[in-house]
């Protein structure tokens, strides 16, 4: 039932702020005058312990999923201390790269039922890890077949491109990095603005999916572009990839998602007067460095979009023309969430507007239960 929408994936995009809620749902604890706040997963109570122990953690996915993983995967480090590594399902594969009885494996997958990433549990499972799965499909066969797990309850997802389980994702990873760090005193204070910020998400979602018709003006200006560049960094590089993969699969135009550290290595080369480039440059450790790319792409007449935090318009603007995406600030480990919903509204309407069909681009399955 779409209700009031007119696509699954506009409705998806749209009921965030509650997706999100219900995520969250039982899970964050307020504290109380002499109790700190905290976080409680479930399903994982019973192997932190482990989880605390193990050498490595290893996230394992493909696509979105894979994205939201990588999102994540900054503060994990943060709180943990523990080494993560990426994986995409299908490349570990196709290396059966070596996985420990000292590892924890997490594999994230909206269905649960991704072929690559459900082979990639056997293997993990055959190699003594501990196999935690982050899904949203109760029963689905991650969900049976890891040891422990959390659903991230954000609803039946039924357009083909992945939204709101993106931000679920992310969020449940954000919350599994509070439950791995909780015993570690020095961070306390980091964690319980984490949590604020986490009370506090779904009202910035609320606020940033505001600027709908600002997107769809800007897809009315980009309707017969060829390529659209997305350049990220730190916490937003998984943003890049996402927006990007969105654009791509739904708007059917190419797009690629870019770390602008690379910039130098190779993409700065492909920037012309044409080429229309979005900038992810929010407020964070890395803005600084975000506001040198940008002049560098200004110097070579770059077409740039930036998104920025409010009030930072003139301060990434200043000395070139460029479209603003002006996106409500938050703790920087959860600005993922809100810099997302932009580029997913964009794809979405750079879709229909082009005539598209958005809900089931061409050659796409939801669920990938081949090889
Ligand atoms: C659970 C209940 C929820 C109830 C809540 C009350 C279920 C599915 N969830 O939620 O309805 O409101 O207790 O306390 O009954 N798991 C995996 N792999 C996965 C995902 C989950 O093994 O990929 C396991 C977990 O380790 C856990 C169980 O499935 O044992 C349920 O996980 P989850 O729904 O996240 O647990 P709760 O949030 O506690
Ligand atoms: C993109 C998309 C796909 C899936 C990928 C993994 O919008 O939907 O890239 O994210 O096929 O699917 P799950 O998460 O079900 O394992």
């Amino acid at each position: 039932n779409k209700g009031k929408y007119e696509h699954y994936m506009q409705k998806e995009i749209h009921e965030q702020p509650e997706s999100l809620t219900t995520t969250m749902r039982g899970r964050l604890i307020r504290g109380g005058s002499c109790k700190a706040k905290t976080v409680l997963l479930g399903g994982l109570k019973d192997h932190l312990k482990t989880i605390r122990r193990s050498r490595r953690i290893v996230f394992i996915g493909c696509g979105t999923s894979y994205n939201a993983a990588l999102a994540a995967r900054p503060i994990l480090e943060e709180l943990s201390g523990i080494p993560v590594t990426m994986e995409i399902a299908s490349d570990l594969l196709d290396r059966q790269g070596p996985i420990y009885r000292e590892d924890t494996a997490v594999f994230v997958s909206q269905s649960g039922e991704t072929a690559d990433t459900l082979l990639a549990l056997q293997y993990a499972l055959e190699n003594g890890a501990l196999c935690v799965g982050i899904t949203n499909t109760v029963g689905s066969a991650i969900a049976r077949n890891t040891h422990c797990g959390v659903h991230i309850n954000a609803g039946c997802e039924i357009g083909v491109a992945s939204t709101k389980a993106y931000t679920s994702q992310i969020v449940v990873m954000a919350m599994l990095a509070l439950a791995i760090g909780d015993d570690t005193i020095s961070s306390q204070g980091r964690r319980e603005a984490i949590i604020d910020g986490l009370f506090d998400l779904p009202n910035k979602v609320r606020e940033v999916l505001k600027l709908d018709q600002e997107m769809k003006d800007l897809a009315k200006l980009l309707i017969a572009e060829q390529s659209l560049l997305v350049f990220g960094r730190g916490y937003n590089y998984a943003t890049a990839l996402e927006g990007a993969l969105k654009v791509k699969e739904v708007a059917l135009m190419h797009s690629e998602g870019i770390l602008a550290g690379e910039m130098k290595h190779g993409p700065l080369a492909l920037v012309d007067e044409n080429l229309p480039i979005v900038v992810i440059a929010t407020r964070d450790a890395c803005f600084s460095k975000q506001q040198s790319v940008i002049q560098q792409l200004h110097a070579r007449k770059g077409r740039l979009i930036v998104m920025c935090s409010k009030g930072d318009a003139m301060s990434v603007c200043a000395g070139g023309s460029c479209r603003v995406i002006e996106v409500p600030q938050v703790e920087d480990c959860l600005q993922p969430v809100v810099n997302v919903v932009p580029l997913q509204l964009l794809a979405y309407h750079l879709t229909v507007i082009r005539g598209y069909n958005v809900d089931q681009p061409r050659n796409l399955a939801k669920s990938v239960t081949t090889q």
